[in-house]
């Protein structure tokens, strides 16, 4: 039987996915830091499937994080066939005013744990010539964003990082595929205070379900870009020709609370 680890996998995309996985036969290795949500996803989990879930409760946003939940793992005798990263945080207001902590915390989590672990499976996943990892940018990851600054820029760096290293790949029968989802429901907005923005009130925001189900296609298919929404693949194309500083603007005011 083959196994994912799913990072974040508490609730919203990463829940869903979990569920997913679960309904495919492939048994669960869930990370996020609340022991007790873990547990719970996992008795629900256990309504709709038979696999056999393990879970691990660790902050991601540690510098050591990765190397503790790779070695879990080992001692665990646990294989990585595929690759869910996706816990990841926002953040909002004007960069001169956030919190260093926070800024560290979003980096540590939405960057570097998930380049790292990225890493750390890869390597298996090689040598034995199999292997499906998805990285969760955004829509976000396409421009810059004045008041989610790091945030926006943390999923560029998730766009760019894995679109390279999926490149590399191409010569093994492992892949790796980058989700950018548009404004999901889930309880990234509230993490992030961004609730009140426009787009978040949207009565027809996509389900996390329906999210994961389209990033679970093409990470089987070994796409290596899968944008959420046709809108959302529209806008990413055409923001290639129009002018930084109109784009500037835009998002500005996109994300100025009302
Ligand atoms: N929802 C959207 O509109 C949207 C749009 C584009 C991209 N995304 C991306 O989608 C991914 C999933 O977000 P979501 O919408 O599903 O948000 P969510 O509902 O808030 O879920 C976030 C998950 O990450 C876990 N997490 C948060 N901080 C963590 C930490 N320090 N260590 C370990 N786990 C941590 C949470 O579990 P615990 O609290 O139990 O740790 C939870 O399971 C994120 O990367 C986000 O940037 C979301």
């Amino acid at each position: 039987m083959k196994t994912v680890l799913i990072t974040g996998a508490t609730s919203g995309i990463g829940e869903a996915f979990a569920q997913i996985f679960a309904k495919n036969g492939i048994s669960l290795f869930l990370v996020s830091r609340d022991i007790q949500k873990l547990e719970s996803v996992s008795k629900s989990i256990a309504k709709i499937s038979d696999v056999p879930i393990q879970t691990f409760a660790i902050d991601l946003s540690e510098g050591d994080s990765a190397n503790k939940v790779f070695h879990f793992a080992v001692e665990k005798g646990i294989q990585i066939d595929y690759l869910v990263n996706n816990a990841g945080i926002g953040d909002y207001g004007e960069f001169q005013y956030m919190d260093e902590q926070k800024i560290a915390t979003l980096l540590e989590l939405n960057v570097v744990t998930l380049t790292k672990l990225t890493r750390l499976f890869l390597e298996k996943m090689v040598q034995k010539d199999f292997g499906r990892i998805l990285n969760v940018a955004s829509t976000a990851a396409f421009q810059p964003g004045p008041l989610m600054a790091v945030y926006f820029a943390s999923k560029a760096y998730v766009l760019h990082f894995s679109l390279a290293v999926a490149k590399e790949l191409e010569k093994t029968n492992v892949t790796l595929t980058t989700l950018c989802p548009g404004p999901t429901h889930s309880n990234f907005a509230h993490t992030a205070s961004i609730q009140k923005l426009k787009m978040f009130s949207d009565k027809n925001l996509p389900s996390a379900l329906e999210v994961a189900e389209f990033g679970f296609s093409a990470m089987m298919s070994g796409k290596k870009l899968a944008i959420h929404g046709f809108m959302n693949r529209m806008k990413a194309f055409f923001i290639k020709f129009i002018p930084l500083d109109l784009i500037l603007s835009e998002i500005s005011k996109m994300l100025e609370k009302a």
